[in-house]
């Protein structure tokens, strides 16, 4: 049905255009929610010296649990949001204290570490263990709108809680981390905000927003 296609075109489609990107190199949880954390508010070719400069000054845990704060609001000068790099070492430092050091692999435990919200959390846990969470920012919640021809205001939280069960219930079996980031790539590369490139979007032919003409109108999304 509409929700298979998906799941098996996506992934496929993924796996042959999936782009180098220096995060995907790595297995190392604690790198990864580095760069969930940088790409939240900032694009990937921003994003990718400053991945490499931090992983560098602060290669594990430890490294950034222990340095001095000026140190890292430094290293994170230019990306902006400076409160992402305050929380992220805050949250590093608990990681250190409270778990030795060890990304933890549950829900319950990363999202309660300061400033992982559910997007971070599902993003890393799928990523860097492959667990079956959903990972919804806002290119997702655009390719499901027209994909699904789904109306719900995405600017309420509702909207964004249907679109996680939604995404929870389209991962494939054991491919959690790759699906959720074929999802982005697709919102970044094929399924963008205006000028949508479905001519070469692998699930097109079941797109009910494209066969009802409504992918530019899509998502809806009141004023903040
Ligand atoms: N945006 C958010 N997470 C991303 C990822 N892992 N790869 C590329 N773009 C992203």
């Amino acid at each position: 049905e509409q929700k298979q296609f998906f799941s098996t075109h996506l992934l496929a489609w993924y796996l042959i255009h999936r782009r180098d990107l220096p995060w995907r190199r790595s297995r190392n949880p604690y790198h990864i929610w580095i760069s969930e954390v940088m790409l939240q508010q900032t694009r990937v070719d921003t994003v990718i010296p400053y991945f490499h400069k931090f992983t560098e000054l602060f290669p594990t845990v430890e490294a950034l649990a222990t340095a001095p704060e000026d140190e890292v609001l430094k290293a994170w000068e230019g990306l902006g949001y400076y409160s992402r790099a305050r929380n992220l070492q805050q949250a590093v430092r608990e990681v250190h204290e409270q778990y030795g050091g060890t990304v933890p692999d549950s829900k319950e435990e990363f999202s309660s570490l300061r400033g992982v919200g559910p997007y971070t959390s599902g993003a890393v846990l799928s990523i860097a263990y492959n667990k079956p969470e959903p990972a919804v920012d806002g290119n997702v919640m655009r390719v499901l709108s027209r994909y699904f021809l789904i109306e719900d205001d995405i600017a309420k939280p509702a909207a964004r809680i249907g679109m996680e069960k939604l995404a929870r219930d389209l991962i494939p079996e054991g491919a959690a981390g790759d699906f959720n980031q074929a999802l982005m790539e697709l919102g970044a590369m094929v399924c963008t905000p205006r000028s949508p490139q479905c001519l070469t979007c692998p699930v097109m032919d079941q797109c009910a927003g494209r066969l009802a003409g409504r992918e530019e109108t899509l998502p809806v999304k009141t004023k903040a």
